[in-house]
């Protein structure tokens, strides 16, 4: 159980809005994940643009898990926490000059390179740096992941990786280049796939380019197939973990990978999202017709999901955990903007001002993406066993 009495009746002492964090669910979720991939012998590198508290990553530093990056302030990030260089890969469309320099410097295991110009301005400055430097060619598949296409990378159609039918133009190059050595192949085609074969369709497209690759002659012994495993946002308490052995047997059954591969996997949402909530007040209660309509201290400045992706939360009344009588509530934000909402006809029990709201699933791209629009200030933080 998320809540405990005893939690909540802390967390009703603190004043809002805060991301609160359950770290005992983040560990558990971290171990399980270690013991799902033990299997498939996987690598593991935590995706810290979905959460980087130092707390939650001091955890993932302990656990031995490696980090995806996608810019040079992550990786430093992620150094600072303990994370070893030697397990930070490093993606991102568009990594600046100083950040490759950066990463260079503090040799990172791999960089994943997303276009053909990138791949030269790296060798350029690992030349300069007079350096050899890890890359691993991120290909985009054009697979669908059926998920909301704001959150879609795979197809043709986005800015990300090299595109499969340039991958032959991409070879030739780095067959010149001096300072880049291609260890891996690297793919990612979306976040919060919830069917599992859209993997498989991934596995498949892998295994026409490592055939593709083997033809050439050319050896890889990195395959990086990225993350996007999805959660439960609507039963978080009935799921808290994901189904991490399945995710993984798809992988271990339709990828033919060679015995001198290592898979990696850069997951994020699904390690980190449901030890998190934001926990925000009931400013006022108003209505509007047949409305009703709970306006909170925090909206789409703390967790913009609904407003981006028309993503749904659950919600819950946390004062009011024995109310019986329910109604139908548009939850909004304080900010001005008509997309400021958290959710609409949700069923609470009776709310009033004062209440407090959980916001649920809320540990990945939650805290992460808040701003500070309209000046309303940035969220405070806590963890269980701090409070
Ligand atoms: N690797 C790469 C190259 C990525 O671009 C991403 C996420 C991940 C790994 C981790 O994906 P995950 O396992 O968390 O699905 N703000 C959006 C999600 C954006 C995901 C961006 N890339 C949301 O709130 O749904």
């Amino acid at each position: 159980m998320f809540f405990s009495e005893k939690i909540i009746s802390k967390l009703l002492k603190l004043p809002t809005p805060f991301y609160y964090y359950d770290v005992d669910i983040f560990e558990m979720t971290i171990k399980k994940v270690i013991e799902a991939s033990k299997n498939i012998n996987g690598k593991i590198h935590y995706a810290l643009k979905a959460n980087h508290q130092n707390r939650l990553l001091g955890i993932v530093a302990k656990s031995g898990l490696g980090a995806d990056c996608v810019s040079g302030g992550e990786i430093q990030k992620a150094l600072e926490n303990g994370i070893s260089a030697e397990s930070i890969v490093f993606a991102g469309v568009g990594k600046t000059d100083a950040e490759i320099e950066y990463a260079i410097k503090n040799k990172v295991f791999c960089l994943n390179v997303e276009s053909i110009e990138e791949l030269m301005v790296i060798d350029s400055i690992a030349q300069k740096m007079n350096d050899k430097v890890s890359i691993a060619l991120r290909i985009n598949p054009n697979v669908d992941a059926y998920t909301h296409k704001f959150i879609t990378t795979g197809l043709e159609e986005n800015k990300f990786g090299i595109n499969a039918s340039d991958l032959k133009d991409a070879l030739e190059k780095l067959s010149n280049l001096k300072n880049v050595e291609l260890i891996g192949i690297h793919f990612h085609i979306g976040s919060q796939i919830t069917d599992l074969s859209v993997f498989k369709n991934l596995c498949l497209k892998i295994n026409e380019i490592l055939r593709f690759l083997e033809e050439r002659r050319i050896e890889v012994n990195h395959i990086n197939v990225g993350g996007g495993l999805g959660i439960n946002y609507m039963y978080p308490d009935e799921h808290l973990f994901p189904d991490f052995e399945g995710y993984f047997n798809v992988f271990e059954k339709f990828l033919e990978r060679r015995p001198n591969q290592q898979l990696h996997f850069e997951l994020g949402r699904a390690l980190v999202a449901q030890c998190g909530a934001l926990i925000c007040k009931v400013i006022f209660h108003k209505t509007s017709g047949k409305k009703h309509f709970l306006i909170l201290d925090s909206g789409m400045n703390h967790l913009i999901r609904p407003a981006l992706y028309e993503a749904y939360h659950k919600m819950e009344n946390i004062s009011k955990y024995n109310e019986l009588n329910v109604m139908l509530y548009d939850v909004c934000g304080p900010i001005c903007e008509t997309t400021d909402y958290f959710g609409k006809n949700v069923l609470l029990p009776e709310t009033q001002r004062g209440d407090y709201i959980a916001v649920r699933s809320a540990g990945a791209y939650g805290e992460v993406m808040a701003s500070n629009y309209n000046l309303r200030g940035y969220p405070s933080v806590y963890f269980s066993d701090e409070i």
